[in-house]
């Protein structure tokens, strides 16, 4: 099997990470790979079947019969559960209200862990660029770069807000900062592990972002 380059990214909502990592992938002819969405499939299966998101033993038992396929080429990102293509779906509020509390589950983050790292390994370019929470540390610790995407949180709600047109500003950030508040108890992405290398991107735009994550992506892999 080749080995294949690793770059992991961790980062709050809000930080660019997922539209960053893409365009990152793009740029250097690799994969990507958004493991919020598997997070985000399981809670839109969830609610399609009725299925308590807060009660772990449904959620836990709905894992053997998830079945789920995501897009790691960047020009042909798609998010489908069974048959049904659900890419967009997974970003609507009522799924993201409830994805902190499905991964929160050890039985599930110990069945995506297994599932990204599959993903890693199969992989068929040089390198695969994966976004998370938890990449950096858990699911590849030994990636060739890690990255801890940050931004103030004054720039993390504008981003957001900006991204969901008709939402109001003030509702957007309070569930943003719920959702971080909820989802840093289970794993610190707001903190850089040792070895992981931070990236402010306050000020930058999307573009300067992108540039200087490729230059540590070219530096990183330079042997
Ligand atoms: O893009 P945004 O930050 O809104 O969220 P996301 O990356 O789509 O992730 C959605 C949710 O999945 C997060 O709020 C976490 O609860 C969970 N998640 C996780 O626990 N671990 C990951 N590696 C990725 C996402």
């Amino acid at each position: 099997m080749k080995n294949v380059i690793v770059v992991a990214i961790d980062g709050p909502a809000g930080s660019g990470k997922s539209s960053v990592s893409r365009a990152t992938a793009r740029e250097l002819h690799y994969n990507y790979l958004d493991t919020g969405a598997a997070y985000r499939a399981l809670a839109w299966r969830c609610l399609a079947d009725g299925i308590d998101a807060h009660g772990p033993t449904a959620v836990i038992q709905s894992l053997l019969t998830f079945d789920l396929s995501i897009g790691i080429d960047p020009d042909d990102y798609f998010v489908r559960v069974g048959s049904v293509a659900v890419t967009d779906d997974i970003r609507e509020p009522r799924v993201t209200s409830v994805v902190s509390a499905v991964a929160r589950i050890p039985e599930v983050r110990a069945f995506m862990v297994e599932l990204f790292r599959r993903v890693i390994r199969g992989s068929e370019k040089d390198g695969i660029v994966v976004e998370g929470r938890d990449i950096t540390t858990i699911v590849a610790p030994d990636a060739e770069v890690r990255i801890l995407l940050t931004a103030s949180e004054e720039a993390r709600m504008a981003r957001r807000s900006a991204e969901l047109p008709g939402a109001s500003a003030e509702k957007t950030a309070r569930e943003l900062s719920s959702r971080d508040a909820q989802d840093s108890r289970v794993v610190d992405f707001m903190n850089a592990a040792e070895g992981v290398i931070t990236l402010d991107s306050t000020e930058l735009d999307f573009g300067q972002t992108v540039k200087a994550v490729v230059s540590l992506v070219r530096t990183g892999t330079q042997h």
